[in-house]
């Protein structure tokens, strides 16, 4: 599909990762970019810096009533299925997670089936794999869900319905839908809705305030963080392809612990601070291991994808943009 001249909705528009997909469809000369959003989580800031560009509508509408979609679906040639509860707000608000996220996703292909959509670009997560082991998870690595948290299997449940529906929706009725298997996404407009994106952002805020960073057990778990402009590249590049019916793993590839996290940090503001060691008890965690070995194989070779911002660089990024919030 060209995404130059084309005409694409972002469901989520106003989240981190819709603000950052709609960024990289106007730059590649997307003619027109529906934001649909029912600001539950999200707000409009988010994308405040598209107001005023006239290929761009912010839409308040909920995934979860179909008929606000219709509309915005029109002439749309492709759908970002962004809109969707994170581990946290799930945990936090099991019904209405549950239902975004499984019943909105089914009204999101139904739309797309009455308007003729052609393609939608899911976003999953790794979460699907549940807990790592310590070999290479690919795109066929079976779900481990057993030792899983309540509210992370709960999420995971949540992601393979929506990936077994982009491939029911494929075959059935002929519309190209790839689901996208997200690590960690973090960077500028960051949230404070994302596990382990928050090892990044509240160690952040306590150095900013003179505190030591905080670390869970002895600092070795360790996250795949993938940057936001990575993830946004991925998304369109799935949408201009011509795959159907596949999960890609969205990933850095590279297993980074939560301590060069503060390390990064703490080099980026000149801070001495020693990180302190503490566990919370009953906070969420997606996973705490001390392995997570993600292949990015297969985007390399189908979609021709590959991260361009290390960790250092991201982290340098979304605290420059942090500095520029409060200015
Ligand atoms: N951030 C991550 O690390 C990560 C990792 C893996 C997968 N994902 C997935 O990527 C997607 C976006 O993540 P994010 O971090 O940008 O999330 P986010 O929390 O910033 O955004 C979610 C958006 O969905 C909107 N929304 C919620 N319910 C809605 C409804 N009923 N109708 C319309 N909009 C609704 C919210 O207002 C919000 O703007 C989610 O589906 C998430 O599960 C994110």
């Amino acid at each position: 599909m060209k995404i130059d001249g084309g005409r694409f909705v972002i469901t989520g528009g106003a989240s981190l990762i819709g603000s950052h997909v709609a960024d990289r469809l106007l730059a590649e000369g997307a003619a027109k970019v529906v934001l649909l959003d029912n600001f539950s989580l999200g707000t409009p800031e988010t994308v405040r810096h598209l107001d005023g560009d006239d290929r761009v509508s912010l839409v308040r509408g909920d995934i979860l009533r179909i008929n606000e979609l219709y509309d915005a679906f029109a002439d749309a040639a492709g759908v970002f299925s962004i809109a969707g509860f994170l581990t946290l707000p799930l945990s936090q608000n099991p019904p209405l997670g549950l239902a975004v996220n499984v019943e909105g996703q089914v009204n999101v292909f139904e739309a797309c089936r009455y308007a003729g959509v052609k393609k939608v670009v899911f976003s999953s997560s790794i979460a699907v794999y549940g807990e790592p082991g310590d070999t290479v998870i690919d795109e066929d690595a079976p779900a481990n869900l057993a030792c899983y948290q309540p509210g992370s299997m709960l999420y995971s449940c949540t992601k393979l319905v929506g990936e077994a529906l982009c491939k029911l929706y494929s075959a059935r009725h002929g519309i190209d839908a790839v689901a996208l298997r997200y690590s960690t996404v973090y960077g500028e407009r960051q949230h404070y809705r994302g596990v382990n994106a928050l090892y990044i952002i509240q160690n952040y805020d306590r150095i900013r305030r003179g505190e030591r960073p905080t670390l869970p057990g002895d600092g070795s778990e360790v996250h795949d963080y993938i940057h936001v402009a990575d993830v946004a590249r991925a998304n369109v590049m799935a949408m201009a392809s011509e795959v159907t019916a596949e999960s890609f793993n969205v990933v850095s590839g590279v297993e980074t612990t939560v301590k060069r996290i503060a390390e990064i940090l703490l080099e980026l503001t000149g801070s001495d601070l020693q990180p302190e060691y503490v566990d919370e008890a009953g906070a969420v965690k997606a996973t705490s291991s001390p392995s997570l070995k993600l292949s990015r194989e297969k985007i390399g070779r189908m979609l021709g994808w590959e991260p361009e911002v290390s960790v250092e660089e991201g982290i340098r990024r979304l605290t420059t943009w942090i500095e520029a919030q409060s200015k």
